[in-house]
């Protein structure tokens, strides 16, 4: 398990830009880490990268879809959700595991929402950077984690 530090909100975009560049179709990605912890700033760059446009926290609309690039991508905060019932709803089951693009869960250790095999970046506060931890937790997750780890780390110095 690699620790990446992440100096400025640019290098949270990049973090995201980069892993624009390894997921495919059905890829399911949890983003854990407190209020502030960059977040939504890492699917910004993740969107922007794979060609949606300007991504915006959904945490009023709970899921944004950004449609016009290379991939879909399916912005979920689950902050504000509070029972679990609510997620039929948000009508999550039908993106989850869409090949047609990805998930991408803010709060995803909230609720068990994402397929047991998915990228999981964890995100703290350092200070006034961030850092950023990369697992997987099955096979798919795993493989994207060590080539997330692995392109980050080739271009941090
Ligand atoms: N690596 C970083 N270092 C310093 N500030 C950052 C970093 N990444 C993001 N930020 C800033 O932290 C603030 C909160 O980011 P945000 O992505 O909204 O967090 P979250 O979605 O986890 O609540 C924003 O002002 C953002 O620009
Ligand atoms: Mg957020």
């Amino acid at each position: 398990m690699t620790t990446v530090v992440l100096q400025d909100s640019d290098a949270t975009r990049r973090a995201g830009a980069v892993l624009a560049g390894l997921v495919a179709g059905g890829d399911a990605i949890a983003l854990v880490g407190d209020l502030g912890a960059g977040k939504t700033t890492l699917v910004a760059g993740l969107v922007e990268a794979i060609g949606g446009g300007a991504a915006s926290s959904p945490t009023f609309s709970l899921v944004n879809e950004y449609p016009g690039g290379r991939l879909v991508v399916w912005h979920v905060d689950l902050y504000r959700l509070e029972r679990e019932a609510e997620l039929v709803e948000l009508g999550l089951d039908e993106v989850i595991g869409d090949r047609r693009g990805i998930c991408v869960v803010e709060w995803a250790d909230k609720f068990s929402v994402l397929p047991p095999d998915h990228l999981r970046l964890d995100l703290a506060h350092d200070g006034s950077t961030r850092t950023l931890v990369a697992t997987g937790t099955g096979p798919r997750g795993q493989a994207l984690a060590s080539l997330l780890a692995a392109e980050l780390l080739g271009s941090a110095s």
